[in-house]
């Protein structure tokens, strides 16, 4: 009894709701609220279903912080955290203009004084970030909550991997870019630090990258972490911040915008020392074509050459470059996005050369080559000062025709498994080999298991042709196919589990595997199956949404082997 009275007075200071009086219903649409700082957090009720409202916060009739959100009218989808420790302990007014634009929430005439977010909001001291969500994968990077798209600057240092990432702090959906941040010392345990780069007058946070300055070449201090970015304002314009405390805080250069242009798509900067030049390079994407820059100082850049008319595939805007040296070639990335093999957004590439000024691909312009053959690779890009010469990438798990549709809530979206890039060659030409990290090899046990789990590894010895099939107790399937002959390997989500959230889910994902290949690696983790051939020739990234997990595996024409996490 005595304990229990210990718990409610707790829980009573832990959370604490908001006093009606500090409401004002000015009309329809706008509504004014007080808030005072002195708990770590405010607790937003979100609706997804609803249009974005738009909360300025004031303090000192200045706009201190501007954001969209969902604020909930009949239902609670979930919570998301404003940081009130941000604000100085000073109390803060939240100026709302409510969306009634919505025809849904027209019809039923909820007047915004009824929404049920007034009395649901709440102070608090904890936020729950202990996701339980049943799609939550593993041993994959997620946004603690909310949503994320992009991995951004990503940079190796000190024994540390930093991943950025297109996050939105206010929802689960896309909007209000800023860059979260996480750590992690074996790309397999991932800490979220914080958000790190934020919205400013110049816009939101688009992608962008980084690198770490260990010249001092900016004069932002010798080891200084760089990073560019597009300002997503009227305009895409490329801004630089700073970071002098490896990665953990950042400040804006005074002089930023650094790059202009009156083309509307041009964004996603990607800078990278080129020893051969002597010089900082930056590729970026405009419109459907990528721009070449070169500069000595990070600031000041020059316009070098333009790449991609009419190579490759042009069926959508070019997103999220790179360009890497790999031996005696350079890769060309290019995110496309719709245009993918299998419709919505994916990663092709280009094989070829380059100066520091301009790349000349090898192959044929009709020539098309992607790096992933699955419908859930986007954005991929690879890690600055990466140790060893690697070339690590990490992509976004998800396609934009339903990134914002797929079935979880407090969080979406997942990174795919970190891949070390390479290069190979099929009947006389070059393509780019995708293999898993050796850090996610490391992180499965060598002993074989006799069951299947919802976060596992399935090796596959492959004879010529061979079927396997994941299964669970509400019959559905997962089947994948490798034939010999065609040289293909194929995997069909049609009946994988939930596809109902859009009419673009159910697919077959179709890979050439140029020549034989003998062993596969199928990587499940909850909502996802990432198969590789283990010699690098062939990649497949796609999510699944399944209603319980998989528990059988069936393999024909096959030897099957099954590892568990260590
Ligand atoms: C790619 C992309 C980028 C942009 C970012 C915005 O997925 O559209 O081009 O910078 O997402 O979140």
């Amino acid at each position: 009894m005595k304990r229990l009275f210990i718990l409610t007075i707790s829980a009573m200071f832990a959370l604490s709701f908001l006093h009606a009086q500090t409401t004002h219903f000015l009309s329809d649409n706008h509504v004014m609220q007080r808030v005072s700082t002195t708990s770590k957090y405010l607790l937003l009720p979100i609706e997804e279903s609803r249009e974005n409202d738009h909360v300025r916060i004031l303090q000192n009739q200045k706009v201190v912080k501007e954001f969209n959100c969902k604020l909930a009218m009949n239902k609670i989808d979930y919570f998301v955290p404003l940081h009130l420790d941000e604000f100085a302990g000073k109390e803060i007014l939240l100026d709302i203009t409510i969306s009634r634009g919505n025809a849904n929430e027209q019809a039923r005439h909820t007047a915004t004084k009824e929404f049920i977010c007034w009395k649901a909001m709440k102070y608090a001291d904890t936020f729950d970030m202990q996701n339980r969500e049943k799609f939550r994968p593993v041993y994959h990077h997620t946004p603690l909550y909310g949503w994320m798209n992009d991995p951004n600057g990503m940079f190796y240092k000190d024994g540390v991997w930093h991943l950025y990432f297109q996050h939105n702090p206010y929802g689960s959906q896309w909007e209000n870019m800023t860059w979260g941040h996480s750590t992690s010392r074996d790309l397999m345990n991932w800490t979220f630090e914080n958000d790190a780069v934020m919205p400013d007058a110049l816009g939101t946070v688009f992608s962008g990258s980084a690198v770490v300055d260990k010249n001092n070449t900016a004069g932002f201090g010798s080891g200084a972490v760089v990073v560019m970015y597009t300002s997503a304002g009227q305009s895409q314009t490329q801004s630089l911040a700073y970071s002098t405390d490896n990665g953990q805080t950042f400040r804006k250069y005074t002089g930023n915008p650094v790059i202009v242009s009156n083309t509307p798509d041009f964004r996603d900067p990607k800078i990278f020392w080129n020893e051969e030049i002597g010089k900082w390079n930056m590729i970026l994407a405009e419109g459907q074509h990528m721009k070449i820059y070169s500069s000595l100082n990070l600031k000041d850049w020059t316009h070098e050459s333009d790449f991609g008319e009419g190579y490759g595939n042009h069926n959508g805007v070019w997103e999220c470059p790179d360009l890497l040296r790999i031996g005696n070639r350079w890769l060309l990335i290019c995110n496309i996005n719709p245009g993918g093999p299998f419709g919505g957004s994916a990663t092709q590439y280009f094989v070829g050369t380059f100066d520091g000024r301009k790349f000349m691909c090898e192959d044929a312009p009709e020539v098309t080559k992607w790096m992933d053959w699955g419908k859930d690779h986007y954005a991929t890009v690879t890690f600055s000062n990466a140790p060893d010469e690697r070339h690590v990438a990490i992509p976004w798990m998800s396609n934009w025709q339903y990134a914002n549709d797929v079935p979880t809530k407090q969080y979406r979206s997942a990174n795919g498994l970190p891949r070390d890039l390479g290069l190979f060659s099929y009947q006389g030409k070059t393509y780019c080999s995708v293999k898993p990290s050796p850090e996610v090899m490391n992180a499965f046990a060598s002993k074989p298991v006799k069951r299947l789990s919802d976060a596992c590894r399935v090796d596959v010895r492959l004879r010529a042709n061979t079927v396997i099939t994941l299964s669970n107790g509400q019959g559905e399937t997962v089947t994948m196919t490798y034939n010999a002959k065609n040289e293909t390997f194929e995997m069909d989500r049609t009946k994988s589990g939930d596809t109902s959230f859009s009419s673009n889910f159910a697919t077959v994902t179709k890979a050439p595997t140029y020549g034989k290949i003998n062993t596969l690696q199928i990587f499940i983790d909850k909502s996802s199956i990432e198969v590789f051939d283990a010699d690098g020739k062939m990649a497949m990234s796609n999510i699944v949404f399944p209603s319980s997990p998989y528990t059988q595996l069936t393999v024909k024409g096959g030897k099957a082997r099954i590892y568990k996490l260590k």
